[in-house]
């Protein structure tokens, strides 16, 4: 008996035909976001894009060429899903600087850390499986995990990121232990916040109580620009962290190379969802970032974005104490790529996103950065490491134009 969806020659009804967990997914504010924004009289602060005119162009053409001059048959070849050896090495090696001791065996090369979140989610996650996380948190972590129906139990955050001392009373609420903590320590995406030592020790001798995983997701790590460096979470308790490295920031996000370590078992587990994905990360971009690594560009490169990245972050932050109405505040990030802002309450950062896109300039609206919706109403999150510096004061000037004018309305 033929069975038609919807009449024989009426539309399929895909809808109908979709699995459950694909009917929870919705696509990325920030990707829709980025559609308006891409019209070049927009000044977006909205993504978290490096600045592309410092990309290292001419030494990745050396690499290139490097590579396919000589070692072309192994770099446009199939290669194992672990990922490229040398590079594992090279990883191995640079996080044992920061106190991360784990041999190159205990790393899976990923397709940015995007796919990491997405493997963490298919070893990890079944329907109804309750995770851990800071509110608000990474947005892409959210979209990895609702795909696979994860529920979200919340930790807010301060100026020093997640509160850790209502984690041990919330884990007491719970009916079950969750399947993992997810945790952003250096330079949060989105809030800016870094946490302290004590917090992270605290977050270990927790989850070593009830015994329980850490995902630790460090792609800004390398991108202080003051203070000193503090030890990550994985460096603490090896024994049960799982870290997220990646070059998007530090290299360029276009190679699309990041990294998971963790404890042999898992990493395991993680291979085996990775050969269904996609077998492995491209052989060749994983040699390129491999050469430019070894070549020690990528030192000299990061030391640059630092200088950078550090002067666009001041000059943000000054043009908001310039611009911007009185009762607008900011957090003060040590590095990576953004701030977030909070502008005086009476104002719905998602309400008037159409007149600041009208404005010609634009940010991500707090409240998506919440995986229940519940808060971030008055807040945004900003890039600094994208535009130049005087687009910077141009678009903060205009956001605190119209800031100004909403707040003229509610009074
Ligand atoms: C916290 C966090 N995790 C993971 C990612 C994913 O990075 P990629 O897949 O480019 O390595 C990002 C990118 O912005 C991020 O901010």
């Amino acid at each position: 008996m033929t069975v038609y969806a919807t009449s024989p020659d009426g539309p399929v009804n895909w809808e109908r035909m979709l699995a459950q967990r694909t009917r929870s997914m919705q696509s990325s504010a920030i990707r829709e976001l980025l559609k308006i924004t891409q019209e070049p009289s927009v000044i977006s602060f909205a993504g978290g894009m490096p600045a592309p005119e410092l990309f290292p162009v001419r030494e990745i053409e050396e690499a290139c060429s490097y590579l396919l001059r000589n070692e072309p048959k192994s770099a446009l070849q199939y290669s194992t899903t672990e990922g490229h050896r040398p590079l594992r090495e090279f990883l191995a090696e640079s996080m044992a600087k920061y106190g991360i001791q784990h041999s190159p065996d205990n790393i899976l090369i990923t397709t940015g850390s995007q796919q990491a979140l997405d493997l963490l989610g298919k070893i990890f996650i079944d329907p109804d499986t309750e995770i851990l996380t800071g509110s608000p948190t990474y947005l892409g972590a959210i979209q990895a995990w609702r795909a696979y129906q994860a529920q979200f139990i919340t930790i807010p955050l301060d100026d020093k990121g997640m509160q850790v001392e209502l984690l041990e009373e919330t884990l007491n609420k719970m009916d079950q232990m969750p399947r993992f903590i997810y945790v952003l320590p250096n330079f949060h995406n989105p809030a800016g916040t870094t946490l302290p030592e004590e917090r992270r020790r605290e977050v270990v001798r927790i989850a070593r109580k009830y015994d329980l995983i850490i995902v630790e997701d460090d792609p800004y790590g390398a991108l202080r620009y003051e203070g000193e460096d503090i030890m990550p979470i994985a460096a603490i308790a090896p024994e049960r962290t799982i870290y997220l490295g990646t070059f998007s920031k530090t290299l360029t996000p276009g190679l699309r190379i990041g990294w998971i370590v963790g404890p042999a078992e898992i990493i395991l587990q993680l291979v085996r969802a990775k050969q269904g994905a996609d077998l492995h990360s491209s052989t060749f971009d994983q040699m390129i970032a491999n050469d430019v690594a070894q070549r020690g560009i990528l030192k000299v490169h990061v030391k640059k974005l630092r200088k950078v990245y550090g002067e666009r972050r001041d000059i943000m932050q000054d043009a908001m104490t310039e611009f911007w109405p009185e009762g607008s505040s900011w957090t003060h990030p040590e590095g990576g790529l953004f701030l977030w802002a909070r502008v005086p309450e009476p104002i719905n950062t998602l309400e008037i996103f159409k007149k600041v896109v009208q404005n010609k300039v634009a940010y991500v609206p707090g409240v998506n950065f919440y995986p229940h919706g519940d808060g971030g109403f008055n807040a945004m999150r900003l890039n600094f490491s994208n535009a130049q510096p005087e687009q910077i004061v141009e678009g903060i000037h205009r956001l605190g134009k119209v800031l100004k004018a909403e707040l003229l309305t509610k009074h």
